[in-house]
């Protein structure tokens, strides 16, 4: 199958459900690309569910890229979508520009930075330097501080227009999609409807026209998996009983057994007297 190109995810409006998860990782990302995903997100949760930190602000732009680079190694079908991290893009045009390129040089096709109108002119600056970017409204993690804390966005009819108006204003500047985080399933159908690029939900209802979610929360291996999300399998609990296997056939010695006992001498070796010639007798012979 073709690369999936950010034409690609557009002309999916109306016409085809978008999937998009989270990979930090190569071989994530090989999973991830063959289980037929069209889009993989290197999301700054990465913070929190890779590097242990309470909140996406811990992690940087040299993080990001570094796992930017090993998702683009396992060299997926699916369009790599970096996401710029709290501090790279928010004192100027020229910083996330700046940014943006960084990602591409380490193999990102798109990025992906939060927020509405107020960064209509980010999102400008970084296409007009050839980078596709993917908006994100609704609740915007980074921006926790000042919004006091991970609530739901577009609750009341204030809060909808300004949704509405952000959409807006990251299609007028030149995004190809946009993600809606955390939103009323109502809402994120009238953004839909509204716009032209597709949108990308996550919490916010199944009228939209693709869904992302985080791969460690599909997986069961977040510490705290949001009420949105859906946990397919327990892998905590898959990994904790292959270890704990290992553990127990270590300590019992039956591991390693004969079959994984590989390495063969080349030669018949006469091990004793070797023992014996270390410890001061006459020197070793072959068999
Ligand atoms: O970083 C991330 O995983 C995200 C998704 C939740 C959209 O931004």
């Amino acid at each position: 199958m073709d690369k999936v190109t950010v034409r690609d995810i557009v002309r999916m409006k109306g016409s085809s459900r978008i999937v998009m998860v989270t990979a930090y990782d190569y071989p994530t990302a090989k999973i991830v690309d063959s289980a037929g995903v069209d889009m993989i997100l290197v999301g700054d949760s990465l913070a929190m569910v890779v590097l242990g930190y309470p909140t996406t602000h811990g992690v940087t732009l040299r993080d990001m890229i570094r796992h930017t680079m090993a998702v683009a190694r396992a060299k997926p079908r699916a369009l790599v979508v970096g996401d710029m991290p709290f501090g790279s893009y928010e004192t100027s045009n020229s910083r996330a520009v700046r940014s943006a390129i960084a990602f591409v040089r380490a193999g990102a096709e798109a990025v992906k930075l939060e927020g509405g109108s107020e960064y209509a002119d980010r999102v400008k600056a970084i296409v007009r330097a050839g980078i596709p970017v993917m908006g994100h409204i609704g609740l915007t993690p980074q921006r926790h501080l000042r919004y006091g804390g991970y609530r739901p966005r577009g609750r009341r009819l204030e809060e909808v227009r300004q949704l509405l108006l952000d959409a807006e204003a990251l299609q007028e500047a030149g995004a190809f999609s946009i993600v809606i985080e955390f939103t009323a399933a109502e809402v994120a159908e009238l953004i839909t409807r509204r716009l032209q690029i597709p949108t990308i939900c996550i919490g916010s209802g199944p009228h939209c026209d693709g869904q992302v979610l985080v791969l460690h929360d599909i997986l069961g291996l977040s510490d705290h998996i949001p009420p949105f999300a859906k946990k397919y399998v327990d892998l905590k609990q898959v990994i904790a009983q292959a270890v704990s296997s290992y553990v127990r056939e270590v300590r019992e010695g039956l591991f390693p057994g004969p079959e994984h006992t590989v390495v063969r001498l080349k030669e018949p070796l006469d091990l004793e007297s070797l023992l014996k010639e270390l410890e001061g007798g006459a020197p070793a012979k072959q068999c």
